[in-house]
Order: C-alpha cells, then structure tokens, then sequence
C-alpha cells in the first residue's frame, strides 16, 4: 500500500471534463488495493492567464515538484495567442521536470475502425525525444513584417540528450517480443543533428545485442505508418518528428480519442506527467461529449510507470473491450467514463 501524491492540470476546454473521468478510472483500478492519490489541483492555462497574466509561476513550478505524477488534460485556448500557453505551461514543465522521453504507444483494439484497408496489427511505441530540438525556442525573428523578415528556429541535438533517450527507447524494444527498434529522422538533410542521431544509436545498439535496428527517413516513414504500419515495434525520433508521427499514429489506430501518453523522466529526479495526446477541443468543450479513452488510457500508463503493470492491464483491457463493445451509439464523456470504470472494477 503506497500513497502517492498526484498534481492535476486539467487544463483548458475538454481538459477538465476528460481529467474528471481519467480521476474517476483511477479510484477503480486502486479501490480496495490500499493505493491512495492526494490530488491538488494547479489552475494553469487559458483562465489563469486572462485573469493575471501569469502561465507557470515559479511557485507553481516548486509546488508541483513535489508530487509523485502528474494528470494534465490539455492547454491551449483560441481566446490566448498561439504559442504562449504552448510555450508558457506544456512545454516549461515537459523541459524544467526533465521529461525527456515522450512515450506514446499505438495499439488498434479489436472494434476500433482504421482507415486504412486491411491493417491487421498496430502495435507498437513511439520514443518521441521530449526536451531538446526545434522545441526549444532557440531563435529569433530579424526585421518582423517587413518583406525582408528572416527567423530561425535552431534544432538543439546534445550527445547527451540524444543518447538518454536512444538508451531507454533500445531497453523498451529489448523489453518486447519483436525487439525491433526504428530510428527516424532525415539524416540526407538534416547532416548535423541527423547524424548526431545515427551515430548515437549505433553507439548504443551493443548494449542491447538481442534487439535489431534500422533506419527510416521521416517521409518514408509516414509511407510506411500508411501502407505497412504492423511493420513497426518502437521507433526513436526527435520531438518535432515524434510530434508528427504520433498524430499520424493516432489517426491509423482508432483516432486521436484513444492516444495516450506519458512525459516520463525516467531517472525519477521529478514527477513524470501523463496527458492525452489530443488538445483542448474547445470546439466540442463544455458539452460533454469528448472521449475521455485517452486521458484513461494515460492513467494506465502513470499506473505502469509508477510499478503497477497490473493495474495498467486492467485500464488498458477496460478501454479495448469497450471498443469492441461499441454499437455506434452517442455517448457523453460521464457515461463513457462510466463504462469504463465499470469494467475496469470489473
Ligand atoms: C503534443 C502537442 C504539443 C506538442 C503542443 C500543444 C505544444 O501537440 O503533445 O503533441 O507539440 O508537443
Ligand atoms: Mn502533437
């Protein structure tokens, strides 16, 4: 019996109405196991920054680190400028809390519909690169809204960060059956950091003598996501690549309702966060009809990171066997919440 302190963001338009039934999930799967959650809950987004112009305070950086995990619904709101709460909430607690792998499975459920002809398995993990890259901000913008307007956007690769994570995508690959990890990226242009890249993964790839590597270009990886995705098992790539692919990802396997994902520090220096892949919706926000599938499907990966890989079975088994259960009906989030809780009670 452990008791684990959780931070909530909930966030911005469908955000808090998916966190409510991800909560909802997790109280299921932990009832009568002696696993308890302190939750508090931190207002950052869209709201806070109408109301004091702030998007993560230092103090609201502090308050956070101490907790175990992390639940984050979505931030972003077409009412703030893009990029500010982008670039003033997600990203400064993905990079100041270290999370740098950015790991995001893709599995269809039997039920799901793909809309690709004859896919048959989808299985298989995205080790997005989470606190390096074009994502940095590093650069500027020189003679704004002039004809003569230059911006950089300067893709930061360290040896060091691209090794921690090519190092923990081969220990997930050597973890599963097919052992086949993937590296994409676009090393015929991008010489610089794509060869940084290869070399890092071929340094690596001894340490992990059972598991078999190739190489893929980021467009033909998207060919490949398309025409023959069963031919994926993990696949290691930098934050904007693993931005791109794993929207692409999603939309193969059941949609962006159903991605998950987890910010994941894996040397535990501070809280790991969990989230949906998917954003705040705001065109379907405050009707209660988002699928809350992912933000419950995160939950099972906070479960898993946090050694209850028991646990995360029975959430991830709750959200396959409502899909295939499914008739089409409409649903609201709560009853679909409902559902889901129901089944992972069991
Ligand atoms: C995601 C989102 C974020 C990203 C945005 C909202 C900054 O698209 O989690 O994939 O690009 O990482
Ligand atoms: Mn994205």
């Amino acid at each position: 019996p452990q008791a684990y302190r959780l931070a909530v963001v909930a966030g911005d338009g469908i955000g808090p109405e998916v966190v409510a039934e991800g909560l909802k999930c997790l109280a299921a799967a932990t009832e009568g196991t002696g696993i308890t959650f302190e939750t508090t809950e931190f207002d950052l987004g869209a709201k806070r920054w109408h109301a004091t112009g702030d998007t993560l305070a230092a103090d609201d950086l502090e308050a956070i680190k101490g907790h175990d995990v992390i639940l984050l619904g979505a931030i972003g709101d077409p009412s703030v400028p893009s990029g500010v709460l982008e670039r003033g909430v997600l990203l400064p607690l993905r990079f100041a809390l270290d999370q740098y792998v950015n790991l995001r499975p893709s599995r269809l459920y039997p039920g799901e519909v793909s809309p690709l002809r004859d896919v048959d398995a989808v299985d298989f993990v995205v080790v997005r690169e989470g606190t390096e890259g074009p994502y940095v901000g590093n650069g500027g913008a020189l003679r704004v809204d002039t004809p003569h307007e230059i911006a950089t956007e300067v893709s930061i690769n360290t040896r060091h960060g691209v090794e921690r994570v090519v190092r923990y995508a081969f220990d997930v690959a050597s973890k599963r059956d097919r052992k086949q990890l993937t590296l994409v990226h676009k090393h015929n242009v991008l010489v610089h950091a794509g060869h940084l890249w290869r070399r890092t993964v071929e340094a690596v790839a001894p340490e992990f003598p059972d598991v078999t590597w190739d190489y893929l270009h980021i467009d033909a990886a998207t060919i490949v996501m398309t025409t023959n995705p069963g031919k994926f098992d993990v696949i290691v790539t930098d934050n904007l690549f693993g931005d791109i692919l794993t929207d692409q990802a999603a939309a193969i396997s059941g949609g962006i309702g159903l991605a998950a994902s987890g910010n994941v520090n894996p040397d535990r220096t501070y809280p790991s966060m969990f989230e949906p892949v998917h954003g705040s919706a705001p065109d379907i926000a405050g009707q209660g009809i988002a699928d809350p599938s992912a933000t419950v499907l995160s939950v099972g990966l906070m479960l898993d990171f946090l050694g209850y890989p028991e646990l995360a079975a029975r959430v991830e088994d709750a959200v396959a066997a409502d899909a295939a259960a499914k008739d089409g009906t409409a649903r609201t989030t709560v009853q679909v919440g409902d559902a889901l809780a129901a089944r992972i009670r069991g």
